[in-house]
């Protein structure tokens, strides 16, 4: 059976021919006996997100990429003045979660999952440099975070999912199958981000980069609800030194056989 939620991402957008062998695919991988969880948490900037994109595609799973969804909250807080010069009107913001609505739809063209607030792609806005700088004072706050874990635990109800984040090891779900904590070192980390946004086109400062890697670090792992840290029973990848290929066979390895293959 898919989900309810599989369905809205499916049927979002028009229909068109490759979104019904989406779901076509997807209805065939849920029927496969010994799905699991598998949670991805580590610091920001070290690729959690290429990992557990290119696991879940190659093992028919569902991707859901938890920072967006913080990263879209605090988009609507600096959309309705609620944040500025990296501060956040915490009470303004809980009286106003209700308004905030967080969906994925999947895009047939780039057969990727998008990010929608309200009803808006916001996908490109809610990876710019203001919501950077303002997503860790709002994911230090325990109702958006009680808000945004809720979410997450319905949308994993049926196995089958990567979910990538800070605290699905440990907080979403305690009891995923299969726990990764990635990390890199934080130059490591912010010369990636710099060649990223520059192929972009951006114009960046390397040095305001490492400077908000380090802010973020600093802001997740010592937040008093749910800080960043790696769950007992996590397997630990550093990809400072490792090739995408070589991190990937070692991730795949590891989820084939907690799935049993
Ligand atoms: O993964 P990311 O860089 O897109 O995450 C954006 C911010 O959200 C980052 O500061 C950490 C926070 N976050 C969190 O607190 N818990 C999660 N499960 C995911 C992200």
């Amino acid at each position: 059976m898919i989900p309810k939620f599989c369905e809205t991402l499916a049927e979002s957008g028009k229909p068109s021919p490759i979104s019904f062998i989406f779901v076509a695919e997807m209805k065939k991988e849920m029927e496969k006996p010994n799905r699991i969880i598998i949670a991805i948490d580590g610091h920001s900037g070290c690729g959690k997100s290429t990992v557990a994109k290119e696991l879940a595609k190659r093992l028919g799973y569902i991707y859901i990429d938890t920072g967006a969804m913080y990263r879209t909250v605090t988009l609507f807080a600096l959309r309705n003045g609620l944040a500025a010069d990296k501060k956040v009107d915490e009470p303004g913001l809980i009286a106003r979660m209700g308004e905030v609505n967080i969906e994925f739809r999947f895009n047939p063209k780039t057969l990727q999952n998008e990010t929608y607030l309200n009803g808006e792609n916001v996908e490109e806005e809610i990876r710019q440099l203001p919501v950077a700088n303002h997503v860790s004072p709002v994911a230090t706050i325990k109702e958006v975070r009680a808000a945004m874990v809720k979410l997450q635990q319905k949308m994993g109800e049926n196995k089958g999912i990567v979910m990538d984040g800070r605290d699905i090891g440990t907080v979403v779900f305690p009891n995923a199958e299969l726990k990764i904590f990635m990390t890199a070192s934080p130059e490591v980390r912010a010369q990636r981000r710099y060649d990223e946004l520059t192929e972009k086109g951006q114009t960046v400062d390397f040095n305001e980069i490492l400077q908000n890697v380090m802010e973020r670090d600093r802001i997740d792992s010592s937040r008093a609800a749910s800080p960043l840290k790696q769950a007992d029973d996590a397997l630990l990848l550093d990809n400072s030194h490792i090739s995408r290929e070589e991190q990937f066979r070692w991730v795949l390895e590891k989820a084939e056989k907690r799935i049993g293959k």
